[in-house]
């Protein structure tokens, strides 16, 4: 088990989930822990349940990433009452199903401004902490396993999850020298409320998100799932602290997608291999 005695942890959408299973994680070895979300009550209950088993301190506070002011507020927040954070797990992505000639001009919006904006922001407005700080130090950003092995009808989500790729590939090059890492989460498909709590979280001046379960049968038909494919979120991090500790720039978690992700990579090594030829 990896030793965070003491260490400060800062998880965003810790109220559910991926985050809430990770500031469980961190809070198990030893770290004190700030949950962040949108969703002020869910961060508020997993905080009080973690800090009375473990033992830990705790802290929540309602945040929408998608918002700059209500991200600058979280991080006062965390500065007054942890004082610090050494571990910043920016977690919090919004699911919008829809073929390309469906989405909508607000859902395009919505998902880039939550999942690849409000990772900037998070980082951003905690980085002048995470600097701060001594010892190991780490980001972790959570993308997704749609990069590694795509699909169909998720082309804005897709799109924002590459686009966290590409932010922390730039982040690990520009802080490495500071003795800090970064990891990019991959995650596969977990039992968690991402449908459900997407469409709570979409802002309603955007319009409702309508969930249409032939976009999610359109694309389990056409990339169908093996056993195991469907995880818990405590099931998918089981290597989350160890990579962390040992500065691993991707985590995949779980999945049978890996010849997916091969066949892509043999192509785009065929590219180099006829550039070479040519
Ligand atoms: N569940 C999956 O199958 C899966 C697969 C790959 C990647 N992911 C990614 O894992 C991460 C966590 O998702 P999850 O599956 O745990 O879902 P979840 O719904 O259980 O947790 C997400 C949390 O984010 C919060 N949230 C939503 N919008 C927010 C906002 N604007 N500001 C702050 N908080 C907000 C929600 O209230 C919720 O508590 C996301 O980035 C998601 O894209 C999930």
């Amino acid at each position: 088990m990896t030793d965070l005695q003491g260490r400060t942890a800062v998880v965003t959408g810790a109220g559910s989930g991926l985050g809430a299973a990770i500031a469980r994680a961190v809070a198990e070895a030893g770290a004190n822990v700030a949950l962040l979300d949108i969703d002020a009550d869910a961060a508020a209950a997993n905080a009080s349940a973690i800090a009375e088993e473990l033992g830990v301190t705790t802290t929540s506070a309602r945040v929408d990433v998608g918002d700059t002011l209500s991200v600058v507020t979280a991080a006062e927040h965390v500065r007054g009452t942890l004082g610090g954070c050494d571990l910043l797990f920016a977690n919090v992505g919004v699911q919008q199903f829809g073929a390309i000639d469906k989405l909508t001009e607000q859902d395009w919006q919505w998902v880039l401004n939550v999942n690849v904006l409000g990772m900037v922001r998070t980082v951003r407005e905690f980085l002048d902490m995470v600097r701060a700080g001594s010892g190991s130090r780490h980001i972790v950003l959570t993308s997704s396993s749609g990069v590694l092995a795509p699909s169909i009808r998720l082309g804005a989500y897709q799109t924002s999850k590459f686009a966290v790729w590409g932010f922390a590939e730039s982040l690990r090059q520009e802080i490495a020298s500071e003795g800090i890492g970064v990891t990019v989460l991959f995650p596969g498909g977990m039992m968690t409320r991402h449908l459900e709590s997407s469409v709570a979280a979409r802002p309603p001046e955007l319009g409702e998100s309508v969930l249409d379960f032939d976009d999610v049968t359109a694309m389990t038909t056409h990339q169908p799932m093996a056993d195991g494919d469907v995880a818990t979120p405590e099931h998918a991090i089981r290597n989350l602290l160890a990579d962390v500790a040992a500065n691993q720039p991707y985590l995949v978690t779980h999945g049978s997608f890996r010849p997916i992700y091969e066949a892509r990579r043999d192509a785009m090594d065929a590219a180099f291999d006829r550039m070479e030829a040519s």
